[in-house]
């Protein structure tokens, strides 16, 4: 039986300990291409960040909340995935503070210092095993294929799912998305606006 591990969601950086940094991912696309991945027959063990959905039947669901969270669960099932899909949209900065309690508001302007996360992606792709199956996706507001074949490229990837999320009608928070699947060799595969579960069967179709 084939094992893939998902990721899916947003992940929340903590400012204080009522504040968070975080992104619109309702986690949508990632739980509907856990549920195509169980409807093959596989064994799914899908790393979320915070969302409202339920658990698809059959799929094994590990709750997380940071980036550096999500880091730690992926690379502990990663070793025995034949394919990662990486459809989070994992935040890329984090405050280097975090301060205890709430933070007063008795100052008129404050600065929030930031530095960049674990790229997770690129560290599985460095460590790829060999017939391993890597998909990230690129979430792009401009220049769409060129933006989306440089990470392919740069984090060692089989595919990237283009993602463009400039329109409302795909993307974050929405029920549709049209992404354009790029292999590592080979031609592009387009899959035009559909619901997401549609959509994640395409893709789960690809890298079968
Ligand atoms: O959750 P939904 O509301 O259904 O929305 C779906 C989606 C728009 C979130 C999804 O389709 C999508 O595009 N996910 C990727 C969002 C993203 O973070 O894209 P990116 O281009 O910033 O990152 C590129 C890839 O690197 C992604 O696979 C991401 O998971 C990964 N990454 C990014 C940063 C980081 N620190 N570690 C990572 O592994």
């Amino acid at each position: 039986m084939k094992r893939v591990l998902i990721t899916a969601g947003p992940t929340r950086e903590a400012i204080d300990t009522v504040r968070y940094i975080s992104n619109r991912s309702s986690g949508k696309m990632g739980y509907a291409i856990a549920e195509a991945a169980i409807e093959q027959g596989w064994k799914v063990t899908l790393i979320s960040g915070p969302t409202n959905l339920p658990t698809p039947h059959g799929v094994t669901r590990i709750d997380v909340d940071s980036a550096a969270a999500m880091a730690t669960e992926v690379y502990r099932y990663a070793p025995e995935a034949d394919f990662i899909v990486m459809a989070a949209a994992v935040a890329d900065y984090r405050p280097v503070q975090t301060f205890s309690g709430k933070i007063k508001k008795n100052v008129t302007s404050f600065l929030l210092e930031l530095e960049p996360t674990e790229d997770i992606l690129a560290t599985l792709g460095k460590n790829k095993r060999p017939n391993q199956i890597l998909l990230g996706f690129a979430a792009e507001t401009s220049q769409l294929i060129e933006h989306a074949t440089k990470k392919l490229k740069r984090k060692n990837l089989d595919w990237i799912a283009a993602n463009d999320v400039s329109r409302s009608d795909r993307g974050f928070d929405v029920d549709t998305n049209e992404i354009t699947l790029i292999p590592r060799h080979g031609a592009p595969v387009h899959i035009p606006n559909d619901y997401k579960l549609a959509v994640a069967r395409r893709i789960i179709a690809a890298i079968q």
